[in-house]
């Protein structure tokens, strides 16, 4: 659809090779493949799972673990739902929808009149994207079969709901929606968290879980999915501070990604103009990805709406009683709140790199070592000499228990490496014939493709000064 100039072809390119390489390196999978796929939904293979879990805990780490002022949380799926009418995403969590009126194809307007190059950005209101709409009707044609008359946009709520509970048969009636954000969650436990724990104002919860939208359009693979999983972290203030806070937070959350291995050139701010009615001040972080600079993470200072909501609703005072100041006041929250998946897309866009080595291409995921799915390859040198299999299991079990490590014995050593360059491990261990006598094993790394010699003993500590980043996932 999009007019291909060589650069939009390059970046499509690299984004084929990229899910590509998903496929079949056992990263992502499309969901119930063997039925066809699930639109806008993916399962995380053997890799995919361990980067995730490596994700998650680095974030875990640096939001919860490395901070005194944040607690974490887990809080389900399913919630009352009067919840998401107090937060406003009954009446207000919508996209704007337009059918073509020949075909049927239904589309997101504001993502197809930016798949026209006509500059409209997930940003405008809906009533600015109406009238973009309306003026370029010319240029827009459907995907599907050509033409160009639609219907009146419609605004589309992207609410997930069940029946969950429902036993009359009416599949509509009283719905219970799966969350539309782990927020909420957070919001709704602030007193619980506060009347049972030692936090003091100004203090954070912080959670990581599934949320489900009922996305329109599915596109770019894991960047916009209907399942997603999100890392948030609600920070509560005082009125007069969460400015101040949220000055703090988005440099935090900034230093974050570039102590994960992402280039600064990659990334960048983005200020909403358009504030949702209840946000004091709205930023995102972009990264770079092959189709261009797109949202990672919203930083949203939201003013005191959130929590006057749930005590509306709920009926239940929300008011924090400062002990040393004895002021009252209902918290204020600034949020931070990450994708895992997209988090997932912009490290495997950062490390994705071709080399030439000689005559031969190779293809190497050159994550920081922290991050990395496996950290160590343990490789005997030929399958079928019982004593070289021997040992490397043994230099397995040994390092598995610090670091998540595999076991290859099959194919020569050239394809094993390459093969561990593909989804990025940083160090493979050779064990040959050598080591029978000297009890040394070969070292290779990933990135430079040197060897050098270790003695069995001192791999613990080598791999303790190889493995020390900040963020580590392990
Ligand atoms: N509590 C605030 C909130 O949910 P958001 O900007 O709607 O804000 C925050 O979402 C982050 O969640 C996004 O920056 C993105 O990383 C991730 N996200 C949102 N919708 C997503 C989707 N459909 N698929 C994958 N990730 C998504």
């Amino acid at each position: 659809m999009v007019k291909k100039d060589t650069k939009v072809k390059e970046n499509t390119e690299l984004m084929d090779k990229i899910i590509s390489l998903c496929k079949r390196r056992g990263f992502v999978y499309s969901s119930s493949e063997i039925y066809g796929g699930f639109a806008a939904v993916y399962d995380y293979g053997p890799y995919g799972v361990e980067l995730l879990n490596n994700i998650k805990n680095s974030w875990w780490k640096y939001m919860v673990q490395y901070r005194e002022d944040v607690v974490g949380l887990d809080s389900a799926i399913f919630m009352h739902p009067k919840v998401w009418e107090a937060s406003g995403h009954v009446s207000g969590f919508s996209d704007p929808l337009t059918e073509c009126k020949k075909c049927h194809y239904r589309f997101r307007v504001d993502t197809v009149l930016e798949e026209f190059g006509i500059g409209a950005d997930e940003k405008m209101s809906l009533e600015e994207i109406e009238k973009l709409f309306k003026k370029s009707l010319a240029k827009i044609k459907c995907a599907k079969c050509g033409s160009n008359e639609f219907t009146e946009i419609k605004k589309f709520n992207l609410l997930v709901s069940s029946n969950l509970g429902n036993f009359s048969g009416d599949s509509d009636k009283d719905p219970v929606y799966l969350r539309g954000e782990t927020a909420q969650g957070i919001y709704v436990n602030y007193k619980n968290v506060l009347d049972s724990t030692r936090v003091k104002i100004p203090f954070g919860i912080a959670q990581i879980g599934k949320a489900f939208r009922n996305e329109i359009t599915a596109r770019q693979f894991i960047f916009r999915t209907r399942e997603f999983e999100q890392m948030e972290m609600q920070y509560f203030t005082s009125p007069k501070e969460d400015m101040k806070e949220y000055e703090k937070l988005k440099e935090y959350r900034w230093q974050y990604y570039l102590d994960l291995g992402i280039k600064k050139e990659n990334l960048k701010w983005h200020k909403h103009e358009n504030l949702v009615f209840y946000a004091k001040e709205a930023y995102d972080i972009e990264y770079k990805f092959p189709f261009g600079f797109k949202e990672l993470e919203g930083l949203h200072a939201r003013g005191g709406y959130d929590l006057s909501q749930h005590a509306k609703f709920s009926g239940k005072d929300m008011n924090y009683l400062d002990p040393y100041t004895n002021e009252k006041y209902i918290p204020h929250i600034v949020e931070s709140s990450a994708g895992v998946g997209r988090t997932f897309l912009a490290l495997i866009s950062e490390a994705y790199t071709e080399e030439k080595i000689g005559d031969e291409e190779r293809v190497v995921l050159k994550f920081k070592p922290e991050i990395a799915p496996i950290k160590i390859a343990v490789f005997p040198l030929l399958k079928n000499k019982p004593e070289l299999v021997e040992k490397a299991h043994g230099i397995f079990k040994n390092l598995s228990k610090l670091y998540r490590c595999e076991f290859d014995d099959n194919g020569n050593i050239g394809k094993r490496y390459r093969r561990q360059d593909e989804i990025g491990t940083p160090y493979c261990a050779t064990i040959d014939f050598d080591t029978l006598s000297n009890n040394e094993v070969t070292i290779r790394d990933r990135d430079t493709m040197k060897q050098e010699r270790i003695k069995i003993e001192n791999l613990v500590e080598y791999f303790k000064l190889k493995f020390s980043g900040y963020t580590t996932g392990q």
